[in-house]
């Protein structure tokens, strides 16, 4: 599909560099233009559309990107990477469209947040992947890269520009000559391939076990002196901009450096859309782009700034742009969270008030977000058609937000003030560095603002101190962040497995009990326990409870089979099976089934799955919490025990 600017605009001379001479196979252009034109101006829906046609005509089929917000899996707040949906297919499960997929996928990485405001780092970001799960390998994965980025009709990146990193090959694992080869052969010279260790060309599990891999990454010259003889693709210094990531699933980590050879091997690949639309714009940073563009104008109106005057308050205009994106996302996502003080909800929450924050460093007093929210649900729901559906939510959850951190601004600026008398008491006029980080962590309070309110007593405060506090705060929360975010593999343990088929009893047995009415709004498992959020308009009652548990508990001391057929979506609606209101399907699904004919069906759902074989494994099922979870959601903790 071709988006709706004139062909024109997307053909402008942007760009002369030999690299991108070639004439631009515009429909109708072409014959009409007397010049060749210099450069392809490709925007980001193209990027998409290209991607996906590319890996269609090499046999994929197309799957839809999933939720921002995984269900079921412990060790991420949000899909980090397009390869998340997928895990348990890359464990071993088939999956319904086949063996070759591609699909887009909406991503957010929060370990960067407080950098983000240079010009490449962002919180949320679009990924287009590919897979083979147990059919091609590294040679057939790179051919098809290669032939993507340089081919004149897809891509057309000059060879020239191109350098990759392979594993160089460790104590456990022998160095990729494969990948290095396939590279060579297509016409990549050996000094732009760079051999590097583990912690750059490894992509493995966030839990202690699981598939694992060398990858081989991408990386565009951006035409920069290189920082000194050693620098090749891969250093940072910002010569290298890496875009795309071939991972090659070929090992089972089972312990710590052991490592077997993986039964069925499988690509995963990862392409960044905006930092690849970066270069096919001829730009150095993401923020120059036709993404970024309508967003930063939002801000430059509000603000009655101009983009490009003032380094320090461009940076302030990154990051409302980048954190409004992701709040936007968040919030419109079929299972979007309101801000909270816990879990994704705190991240929102965090994204929210750091955007405020910036745009009163701006001046702009008033409501910034919802209108540049809906910049961003008009400019991006062609391809994430939700945005539109849940604009409302995000709107007015952004303004509630927003509200409600000016007031906390406010009440900490009367805290500050309450603290006056006691600092006029110091001689030196010095504010301590450690209150002004409390105000900070505390109250959200800028130390910016505090300075300002300092300066107007005739004081300062002690920067480098309130420097050294937040350090220290940042380290622990990023310490914390890692284990949370770091993309890779899930460890799916057997309890997790166990939960999830609790998951589909305690469904159907809310839905026996309280009425059709019930669907389930969101899951959360981990090894200890489960969480099962569900629309109900009232408090369970105590009796409720019981006859619920007592349902579930009933149909495990049934032992009933759980099944697995694979059908269409309509025939799977069709038969009685539960899919989720508002989630995205394959035409083909997995239904699981819980009993038979012989013993009576209990439970019939769409889902990926893994689950147990028989209910009789999962032991003594416990309610242990039901409260509000939102307005008309009710939430459920449980355990098995
Ligand atoms: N999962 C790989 C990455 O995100 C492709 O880099």
């Amino acid at each position: 599909m071709l988006h709706s600017r004139p062909v024109v605009q997307k053909c402008l001379i942007l760009y002369p560099t030999k690299q991108y001479n070639f004439t631009c196979g515009c429909p109708g252009l072409d014959e009409v233009s007397p010049i060749p034109l210099l450069f392809w101006f490709m925007t980001a829906y193209e990027l998409r559309s290209k991607y996906i046609a590319f890996f269609k005509s090499k046999d994929h089929a197309q799957i839809q990107g999933k939720s921002l917000l995984p269900d079921n899996d412990p060790t991420v707040l949000f899909t980090t990477a397009g390869m998340h949906p997928l895990v348990p297919y890359l464990l071993g499960e088939d999956h319904p469209a086949g063996n070759r997929l591609v699909d887009y996928q909406k991503c957010i990485r929060t370990g960067d947040i407080d950098v983000v405001g240079d010009t490449s780092h962002l919180t949320f970001f679009e990924m287009l992947g590919n897979w083979s799960l147990g059919d091609y390998f590294k040679e057939g994965a790179i051919e098809m890269s290669f032939e993507f980025l340089t081919a004149p009709e897809w891509l057309g990146i000059s060879l020239e520009r191109i350098g990759v990193t392979v594993f160089e090959g460790d104590a456990t694992v022998a160095r990729d000559e494969e990948s290095a080869a396939v590279w060579k052969r297509l016409g990549i010279p050996e000094s732009r391939i760079s051999y590097r260790p583990r912690a750059d060309n490894w992509w493995g599990p966030a839990g202690a076990t699981g598939p694992c891999g060398p990858d081989s990454e991408m990386f565009i010259d951006m035409e920069k002196e290189p920082c000194g003889p050693a620098c090749a693709p891969g250093c940072s210094c910002g010569k290298w901009l890496e875009i795309w990531n071939d991972v090659f699933m070929q090992y089972h980590k089972n312990a710590p450096e052991e490592y077997t050879p993986l039964a069925r091997q499988c690509v995963d690949t990862g392409m960044g859309i905006e930092r690849t639309v970066t270069i096919l714009n001829g730009k150095t940073s993401v923020y120059d782009t036709e993404l970024f563009a309508p967003i930063i104008a939002a801000v430059e109106q509000a603000a009655a700034y101009h983009y490009g005057s003032d380094p320090d308050k461009d940076r302030s205009v990154r990051i409302i742009c980048d954190h409004v994106r992701a709040a936007t996302f968040i919030l419109g996502d079929p299972k979007g969270v309101s801000p909270s003080n816990v879990g994704a909800g705190y991240v929102l929450r965090r994204l929210i008030r750091r955007a405020v924050r910036h745009g009163l460093k701006l001046g702009i007093h008033g409501t910034l977000l919802s209108p540049i929210a809906q910049v961003i649900i008009d400019q991006m729901s062609g391809p994430y058609p939700e945005l539109t559906e849940n604009r409302l939510f995000v709107r007015t959850e952004l303004d509630k937000e927003e509200g409600r951190f000016l007031e906390t601004l406010q009440k900490g600026e009367q805290e500050f003030e309450k603290l006056l008398p006691s600092l006029r008491q110091d001689s030196r006029k010095i504010m301590s560095g450690r209150l002004a980080f409390k105000l900070y962590d505390t109250y959200g309070f800028p130390i910016e603002l505090t300075e300002e309110l300092a300066a107007e007593q005739g004081m300062t405060v002690n920067r480098p101190e309130f420097e050294k506090a937040f350090k220290q705060h940042q380290e622990l929360s990023r310490a914390g962040s890692e284990q949370l975010f770091k993309g890779g593999l899930v460890d799916q343990g057997i309890m997790a497995v166990k939960y999830h088929t609790a998951t589909h009893l305690l469904h159907q047995a809310l839905r026996t009990v309280l009425g059709k009415h019930v669907a389930q709004k969101g899951s959360n498992i981990t090894a200890e326990r489960m969480r099962f959020d569900f629309s109900h308009g009232a408090a369970m009652s105590a009796e409720e409870i019981a006859q619920v548990q007592a349902l579930v508990n009933e149909q495990i001391q049934r032992d009933l089979p759980v099944t697995m057929t694979m059908m269409g979506l309509d025939e799977a609606k069709a038969s009685g099976a539960i899919a989720l209101f508002g989630e995205k399907y394959e035409s083909q699904v997995k239904v699981y089934t819980i009993g038979d004919d012989s013993h009576g069906v209990f439970s019939k759902e769409v889902c990926g799955g893994p689950h147990v074989d028989r209910t009789g494994t999962l032991g003594t099922f416990k309610i242990q919490k039901e409260q509000s979870s939102s307005a008309g959601v009710r939430r459920i903790r449980a355990v098995l025990e």
